[in-house]
């Protein structure tokens, strides 16, 4: 069965030097935020781009979560979002008091620029947009909306890492980007981990006040704190997976790229690259109307694949008090409905990427 992704092959792809690193770590006798942590800050903004600072935290869902907070986002804040994006988005709003407010999301499966306007009330403080699947939204409208309406910017490039659109890197768009290192990211550790980015330095350095129980220098606590830290294993494999990153994105782009001119099916509708985007492939999702008889096909032919994601973020339980009906984001739900996720890793053999073809080639609904 070819897996729809297998975090045993990113390990493998640079053994050595992770263990090496582990290792060094466990041999410093420092464990959390330390060195490790600060290089991996420094190397990752710089990589990210001019003016760019980093604060390592916990994870992902805890770099939105402090980042909002540490911006200002409150109780009955309204925070606008995609209907389609991941829970873990709206969590970071709702820890903070906040209210996720809806939009549909566009061909690209990311917010739509041109419904953004309409969603805006006097209670709205900021957008905060997903960059789906490793491909930018389209931000140049999302940009002077939001400074023509005084709402705050946020990115949550979770899945993300390095995509671009214009020539910029997701998270430099706005106030402040928003990173996880879970394990199956494009710049994944070896366990949880996340970052805030953003050009505003003394917003990092709030943010890493904000991660050690609201601390400015030992045993002194400025501010309600949290526990967001980093710790120095995972800064340490993340600089080894960082300092790979082209070879692994290049590895992404070909397998893309096959499926892109490989795939050739009436009943398959590919992904849509927006002009000017720069896609890093986190995930390869089709389209097909009968999602579940395609997945129980692709499975008998052996290949394994997934649904990011099969309900959307405005339909979930836990939402359900903000009252969002079903019918209310139909773009949404026909995604969610119709999405599939075909094998895509760090890396794939060229024999596997033509079995994928395959398989897809010769899918008969
Ligand atoms: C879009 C998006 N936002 C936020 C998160 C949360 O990241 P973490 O799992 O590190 O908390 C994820 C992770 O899966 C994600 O895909």
């Amino acid at each position: 069965m070819i897996p729809v992704n297998e975090l045993l092959r990113s390990y493998k792809l640079y053994e050595k030097e992770y263990n090496e690193k582990a290792v060094s770590v466990l041999q410093s006798g420092w464990y959390i935020l330390g060195k490790e942590v600060e290089a991996f800050e420094e190397e990752f903004a710089q990589a990210l781009g001019e003016g760019c600072y980093c604060a390592g935290v916990d994870n992902g869902l805890n770099a939105i979560r402090l980042g909002l907070h540490a911006c200002g986002i409150t109780t009955g804040d309204e925070v606008i979002v995609q209907a389609n994006g991941y829970i873990a988005t709206m969590l970071g709003i709702t820890q903070n008091g906040g209210i996720p407010i809806f939009v549909e999301p566009d061909q690209y499966h990311n917010i739509d620029p041109d419904k953004i306007e309409a969603a805006i009330t006097e209670k709205t403080k900021a957008v905060l947009v997903t960059h789906l699947y490793g491909q930018a939204t389209r931000m140049e409208k999302i940009v002077e909306l939001c400074k023509r309406r005084g709402l705050m910017l946020f990115e949550d490039c979770a899945q993300s890492h390095f995509a671009s659109y214009q020539g910029v890197n997701t998270g430099l768009f706005g106030d402040a980007g928003f990173f996880s290192f879970y394990p199956t990211k494009n710049l994944g550790g070896f366990g949880d981990g996340g970052g805030v980015v953003s050009r505003n330095k003394e917003l990092i350095e709030k943010i890493k006040i904000y991660r050690n129980y609201g601390s400015d220098y030992k045993y002194h606590n400025i501010v309600l704190g949290f526990n967001s830290r980093l710790d120095e294993m995972q800064a340490g494999l993340l600089r080894v997976k960082l300092s790979h990153m082209d070879e692994l994105l290049a590895n992404r782009r070909k397998i893309a790229k096959a499926y892109m001119e490989g795939i050739h099916n009436p009943r398959i509708r590919l992904p849509e690259v927006a002009a000017g985007a720069e896609p890093i492939w986190y995930l390869f999702v089709i389209n097909v109307d009968d999602q579940a008889g395609f997945r129980n096909y692709m499975t008998a032919q052996g290949v394994q694949t997934d649904v990011h994601f099969p309900t959307p973020a405005f339909l979930q339980p836990a939402l359900s008090y903000l009252g969002n009906k079903e019918g209310t984001f139909p773009i949404a739900e026909k995604d969610c409905k119709t999405v599939v996720s075909l094998p895509m890793m760090d890396y794939l053999s060229d024999e596997e990427i033509d079995k994928v073809i395959e398989a897809v080639n010769r899918y008969e609904g």
